[in-house]
């Protein structure tokens, strides 16, 4: 959560997922959110950039998304054509290994993404 003089400007969440070939403590990113008026300030940039330490603080091993390929690719997000995530355009499938462990197979988004409500 971002706020600026106690009001919520950004918010952003990380959840496990799993990878098929079993490879653990990869996490799905998703949603980033800014508040229109306050889009452009870097608040985007040090959500993702501050979830990011602390994933890697916790024993992170990777972190995937589903997302614009332009936007993200400034972190260092970008396509592994061995990481699946079904019924998602591979270009826009993203991740960001933390080490030189590339996992391969489908990603299942862990079930609070589907959240709705
Ligand atoms: C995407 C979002 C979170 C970025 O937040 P932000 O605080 O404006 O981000 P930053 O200030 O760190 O970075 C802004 C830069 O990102 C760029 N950017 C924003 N969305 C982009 C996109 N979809 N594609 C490419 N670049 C994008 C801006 O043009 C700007 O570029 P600049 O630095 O060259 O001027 C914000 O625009 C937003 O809430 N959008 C609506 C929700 C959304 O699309 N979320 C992502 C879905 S997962």
């Amino acid at each position: 959560m971002a706020e600026i003089d106690g009001r919520v400007v950004g918010h952003i969440a990380f959840l496990p997922v799993t990878i098929a070939d079993s490879a653990a403590d990869w996490y799905g990113l998703g949603p980033v959110s800014v508040l229109p008026g306050r889009q452009k300030q870097g608040i985007g940039k040090s959500l993702v950039e501050t979830g990011l330490s602390v994933l890697k603080d916790r024993g992170g091993r990777g972190c995937a998304l589903v997302g614009d390929p332009d936007y993200y690719k400034r972190f260092g997000f970008r396509n592994y054509p061995q990481l699946v995530h079904e019924g998602i355009p591979q270009e826009v499938f993203l991740a960001l290994p933390f080490s030189a462990d590339i996992p391969r197979g489908i990603v299942t988004f862990h079930e609070g993404f589907l959240v709705t409500e």
